[in-house]
């Protein structure tokens, strides 16, 4: 008889035993106690996990990134590492028995997983907050972790480490219907396990919600240390701060701030709204419509690596956003059956703090863009407490897939890979491809304000470099390259050029695209060959001309898709990019194009320059095969671009053990 495992080679990606190339990892397993009670037994997802029998449910799951085995999940919640287990622990939000966000009866709530490594995940099979009492039987949404229990006794709570998140007790929440006063309210859950296992706080929820009705949400808190703050109110203490995140109906969305009492959680005061913007403002096509109401506003400050330079930031789930968006448009007769995705934008934005004679906060932008272009949202952040380094993830969304292929696959959403935000200064900069104007591109920020003439600032975005390390170790297969160009060897104007792999379903790819001047107009290109027939690719391409990088997806579906295959969302990804000149003594230079993407089964994310990055969905059919990937240059000046340092590793995997 064969084992299921056998007649699925896809599963491999997700088992041990049957992938020789991988390391087993140093394990720091915590002992979880049995479940807590029949209810939550009765809720483990094993009745679906048998569903893995299916093809369906394996054609598309990724080896290297998060989600659990089946059902529904959303946004990341209240990230954090602990030095005493060296564990990561993620949340996010999960339906235990629905592959859908929830219903009246089977609201949302906390899935839990742990990791070593942040490649190789632990399940936590108990979920770690269910919606069980009256203030939050209609969902446990979004929260964030105490990072001070990790370090203090707080009176209140002894050693236990501490989460807050929204309680919600009536179902509907949504900025698209008037604001009933209490749905939403604040709780804490605490642990005593070292994250093992969350307890509610017995006297939840601890803040009654929005004050007034005019509100458009108020949700998903996200606790700091805000020395910038401390600062400014003239407090010598080091106080923790929240923000909850929604909008006022008649004058657009914003964050809330809280300041904690450190020695009693449970107290939190209100200080203002931090930020002021007219519902769905937009400046320009390279920063994002701010919608009608945040989610999951989180703060940091970043600083220069170099100097003392230090500057805030937000990053900003906005919902309500205009639709006519790339990844929603109606571009041909093909893209009008395709289904459409809920408007929204991951954004960023820095800016200037200030406190007024009433002691409010607020920040006013001075710099602005988008923190992800393509299928990206609530992203949710923390400070390592031994590293200081920021890391954040989000919800890589499955709304690209029609509900009843949706439905057949048995489980919905990404968590992304992690992504390391930093300030990325450039200095000496005199300009960018076409221009010398860079006011006109608002995602940098000038700091010559700040006495740094020539210096630009702006949101850096990165895999962790132990983590891009650690998935290139584990590929099966790794080809260089150290240069190309259409000109280098033949001298015939060939302008592509393919690097074969064996096993397509995982891989990374890296080059450095080296341009002749700023004034080029040849596009350059790396495409992805799903299948040896070269029929089914991804093609990411860049205009120097448009200032964009776009992703088709156009040649994804095979040609015997069925009807309903045919309407996989497949319209093109786009983001404003442009590429930097320098002209520091005799050193006039302009800044390569580097690329890293991620490809794992059925997600994508490309990571353009550090700053420019789209995640989204390729949902092709079939078993890990031959394909390759293919380096391109047209137009007149393609003989003199050159694709530097170019690596592809292939067959990732990692230990994801539910
Ligand atoms: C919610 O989903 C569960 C599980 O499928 C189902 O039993 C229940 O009837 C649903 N409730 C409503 C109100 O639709
Ligand atoms: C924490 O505080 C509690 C209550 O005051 C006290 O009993 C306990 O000894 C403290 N623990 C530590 C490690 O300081
Ligand atoms: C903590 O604050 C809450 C709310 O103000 C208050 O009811 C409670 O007594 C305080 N607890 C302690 C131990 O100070
Ligand atoms: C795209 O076309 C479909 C089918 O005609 C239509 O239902 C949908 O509203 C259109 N979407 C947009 C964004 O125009
Ligand atoms: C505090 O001052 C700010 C800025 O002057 C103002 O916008 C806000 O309405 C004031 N808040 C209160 C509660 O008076
Ligand atoms: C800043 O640099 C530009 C170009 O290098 C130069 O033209 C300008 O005079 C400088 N401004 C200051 C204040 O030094
Ligand atoms: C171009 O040069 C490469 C590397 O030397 C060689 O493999 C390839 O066959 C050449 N192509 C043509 C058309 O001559
Ligand atoms: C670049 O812009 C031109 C003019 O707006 C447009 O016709 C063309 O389709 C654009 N190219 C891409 C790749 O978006
Ligand atoms: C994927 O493969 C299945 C099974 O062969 C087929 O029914 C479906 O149409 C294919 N979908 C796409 C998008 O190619």
């Amino acid at each position: 008889m064969r084992s299921s495992l056998a007649l699925l080679p896809l599963v491999m990606g997700m088992t041990t035993t049957l992938s020789p190339t991988v390391v087993a990892a140093p394990r720091h397993k915590l002992e979880f106690p049995p479940t807590r009670d029949l209810q939550i037994a009765s809720r483990r997802p094993e009745v679906v996990a048998t569903k893995a029998a299916n093809n369906a449910f394996e054609r598309y799951r990724p080896a290297f990134h998060f989600q659990p085995k089946s059902n529904w999940i959303n946004d990341p919640c209240a990230p954090f590492f602990d030095p005493s287990t060296s564990l990561y622990h993620l949340f996010f939000q999960w339906n235990p028995v629905l592959n859908d966000w929830g219903n009246d009866t089977e609201a949302i709530a906390w899935g839990h997983a742990t990791s070593s490594n942040l490649i190789d995940w632990d399940f936590v099979d108990t979920p770690a907050l269910l919606p069980s009492d009256p203030y939050d039987d209609k969902g446990v949404f979004t929260g964030g972790f105490i990072p001070s229990t990790l370090a203090s006794n707080t009176t209140l709570f002894g050693s236990d480490l501490v989460l807050a998140y929204t309680s919600v007790k009536r179902e509907g929440v949504t900025f698209t219907k008037p604001y009933l006063i209490g749905t939403e309210t604040l709780s804490l859950a605490q642990s005593s396990d070292n994250g093992a296992t969350w307890q509610k706080y017995e006297g939840n929820p601890i803040l009654s919600g929005a004050p007034t009705s005019d509100y458009t949400g108020w949700r998903d808190p996200y606790i700091s240390y805000w020395p910038a703050v401390d600062s400014l109110l003239g407090s010598s203490d080091q106080s923790l701060y929240a923000l909850i995140s929604g909008g006022h109906r008649d004058e657009g969305p914003t964050t809330f701030v809280y300041k904690i009492n450190p020695n009693n959680l449970t107290k939190w005061e209100y200080i203002s709204s931090l930020v002021s913007f007219e519902s769905n403002s937009r400046e320009s096509r390279w920063t994002g419509d701010v919608g009608k109401n945040w989610e999951c506003v989180n703060r940091m400050s970043l600083k220069d690596s170099d100097s003392d330079l230090e500057r805030e930031f937000l990053i900003i789930s906005a919902e309500g956003t205009n639709p006519n968006r790339v990844g929603n448009g109606n571009g041909t007769a093909s893209e009008a059956v395709m289904v459409t995705r809920t408007p929204r934008y991951q954004l960023w934005m820095t800016g200037e703090l200030a406190t007024s004679s009433n002691s409010s906060i607020s920040l006013t932008p001075s710099a602005s863009g988008i923190f992800d272009h393509g299928n990206f949202y609530a992203a949710n952040s923390f400070r390592h407490p031994i590293t200081d380094k920021l890391l954040a993830w989000g919800w890589v969304q499955e709304e690209d897939l029609p509900n009843d292929i949706r439905a057949e696959q048995g489980w919905s959403g990404i968590i992304s890979s992690p992504r390391e935000l930093y300030l990325q200064v450039h200095r000496h900069v005199t300009g960018y491809f076409g221009g010398d104007d860079l006011s006109k591109i608002p995602v940098f920020e000038s700091l010559e304000k700040l006495g740094n003439n020539g210096t630009y600032s702006t949101m850096g975005i990165k895999l962790p470099e132990d983590v891009l390390q650690g998935l290139k170790a584990r590929a099966t297969a790794y080809q260089k390259l150290d240069k190309w160009s259409p000109s280098a060897t033949n001298g015939t104007g060939e302008n592509e050029h393919d690097i074969s792999i064996d096993d397509n379903a995982q891989i990374i790819v890296q080059s450095s695209v080296r341009y002749p001047s700023a004034d080029a107009t040849s596009v350059v290109g790396i495409s992805i060959f799903h299948d040896e027939s070269q029929k089914l690719h991804t093609d990411i391409s860049f205009d120097p001309v448009n200032q964009s990088i776009t992703i088709d997806r156009s040649n994804t579906v095979s040609p015997k898709a069925s009807a309903v295959d045919r309407t996989i969302n497949r319209r093109p990804e786009s983001a404003a990019h442009t590429l930097l000149t320098y002209g520091g003594l005799g050193d006039k230079h302009m800044e390569t194009l580097d690329v890293v993407i991620l490809f794992d089964k059925s997600i994508l994310e490309v990571f353009i320059n550090e700053r420019t990055i789209i995640s989204t969905r390729i949902y092709v059919n079939g078993t890990s095969s031959q394909g390759f990937v293919r380096l391109s240059a047209h137009g007149v000046d393609a003989q003199e671009i050159v694709f530097e340092r170019t690596g592809v590793w292939s067959g990732i995997d990692a230990e994801m053990r539910y």
